[in-house]
């Protein structure tokens, strides 16, 4: 019987990122300046962003070096595991071969600290000594907090007000690793107060949080700015996650037919698939499926177009699927998957054929969160668990084809703050939110005067 979960040796770490910028078919269009809509430079960046990590968003490089004190820190989680869901598999008694890969092992519980740590470090070699940042669900804002700790920076965290009200613990885990965390919008900055005057029950949302963070940041000299996705460097670290899994099933000789991520801003599914995309430009075969909420369905209701990171319009603009800053999701437990935009590189995969998208419905996906919980013990993120229920269908598609499937999916992070979630849904109180067309095609509307990228 083969092994339930292949581990790798510290020593068979990566120790370089993937850059798959260099061999994407199609190159991603330029961010533009917000002001003058030219496309910018690293000058232009270099208020918020230290230069290390503003000529790895632009490298064209294919293999990036993590450096040896990012590498050190990595151990104290990495490699994280994986594993086969054996009893999931017989559940669905499917002949596919499921697994995935744990990125809830780390100390924030989530794929994030990939990120955070060499953003931290970055940062801290620039002679940074404070960073600001937005976060949705609180997995972004703990990772970066623990990763300021370790490297000495202080952190401020704009914490989107539905995700603060739903999970006090998050912010208890954020100020016990030293980061101040406050619920976005705030009075600390003019985003917030005008987004208060507007709605004194503003829930807040991530495009709001980071305009409050890249003012705070913009602000002041001694403070950069730090994001937890969308932009290539994230994806770029997160590619460890797929550089891991695809040695560890090498191990094993198998080579997945499906990777499957939940996609919120695009890190964790990039970080996963884009290991694997680059096989598929080289000509295997495998698909990459970005599972997205049905109630905020940037990929599969969005259009490619210009737009700002943010509500107040203060970052570059980025060529993305997007629904429009301006469009509010509703507040659906996942928080980490409520953004109206999309990760650039994860965009130009889907227009480039090489990736798929589909969208799921909350209690959908809270169903196959309970299943894999039943089985497998682990309780997972409402965001993971959409790449669950990803993983379960195409199973299930496997078994009425009669086909040995392999399904590899992300399991990008753990549910252990979001009970409230999982009480709602046992109680079957937990709502179906549907999508408010007439507010995405008003959001789009808004931007119609914007530049539109080239296919
Ligand atoms: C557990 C988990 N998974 C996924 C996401 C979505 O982010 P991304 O699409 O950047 O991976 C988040 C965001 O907070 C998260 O906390």
């Amino acid at each position: 019987m083969a092994p339930r979960k292949i581990y790798l040796d510290e020593k068979e770490m990566p120790t370089a990122y993937y850059n798959i910028l260099p061999d994407l078919p199609t190159p991603l269009a330029p961010p533009l300046h917000p002001g003058t809509g030219k496309p910018i430079g690293p000058d232009d960046l270099s208020a918020i962003f230290p230069m290390e990590l503003i000529k790895q968003e632009m490298s064209g490089e294919r293999f990036i070096e993590i450096p040896e004190e990012v590498q050190d820190v990595y151990k104290m989680f990495r490699p994280t595991p994986v594993i086969r869901a054996v009893n999931l598999e017989k559940q669905l008694d499917t002949p596919a071969e499921i697994y995935f890969k744990y990125e809830g092992m780390s100390p924030a519980g989530s794929h994030k600290p990939n990120t955070a740590i060499p953003q931290a470090y970055y940062n801290k070699k620039a002679g940074i000594k404070r960073l600001a940042t937005e976060t949705g669900a609180g997995q972004w804002g703990s990772s970066l907090s623990l990763a300021c700790q370790i490297f000495g920076l202080e952190c401020k965290v704009y914490m989107v007000r539905v995700s603060y009200d739903q999970k006090p613990y998050r912010r208890s885990m954020i100020r016990t690793w030293g980061a101040d965390v406050v619920a976005s919008p705030s009075q600390d900055t003019k985003a917030g107060r005008d987004a208060l005057a507007a709605n004194p029950n503003h829930p807040g949302s991530l495009g709001l949080a980071i305009s409050e963070a890249v003012e705070d940041a913009a602000q002041r000299e001694d403070t950069n700015y730090s994001l937890g996705s969308v932009l290539n460097h994230v994806l770029l670290h997160q590619t460890v996650i797929g550089l891991e899994a695809m040695k560890q099933l090498e191990k094993i000789d198998r080579f997945p037919d499906i990777v499957i991520g939940c996609a919120g801003g695009g890190s964790n599914f990039g970080g996963i698939a884009i290991p694997f995309v680059r096989e598929r430009i080289k000509g295997k075969k495998v698909r990459s499926i970005a599972i997205e909420p049905a109630s905020c369905p940037t990929l599969t209701k969005g259009e490619f177009r210009y737009d700002f990171g943010d509500v107040a319009m203060m970052t570059p603009l980025l060529p993305m699927h997007t629904l429009g800053h301006t469009f509010i999701p509703e507040s659906i437990h996942a928080g980490g998957l409520r953004y109206h935009g999309m990760s650039p590189i994860v965009s130009r995969m889907l227009l480039s054929d090489l990736i798929e998208a589909r969208a799921y419905m909350q209690n959908e996906v809270f169903e196959a969160a309970v299943m894999f919980a039943r089985s497998e013990g682990i309780i997972p993120a409402p965001e993971s668990s959409h790449a669950i229920r990803g993983a379960i269908d195409e199973a299930l598609q496997a078994k009425k084809e009669g086909t040995k499937k392999i399904i590899l999916f992300n399991l990008s992070g753990h549910g252990h703050f979001d009970m409230t979630a999982y009480d709602s849904y046992l109680a079957g109180k937990l709502e179906n939110h549907e999508l408010h067309i007439d507010e995405v095609k008003a959001a789009l509307n808004q931007i119609r005067s914007l530049p539109v990228p080239a296919r």
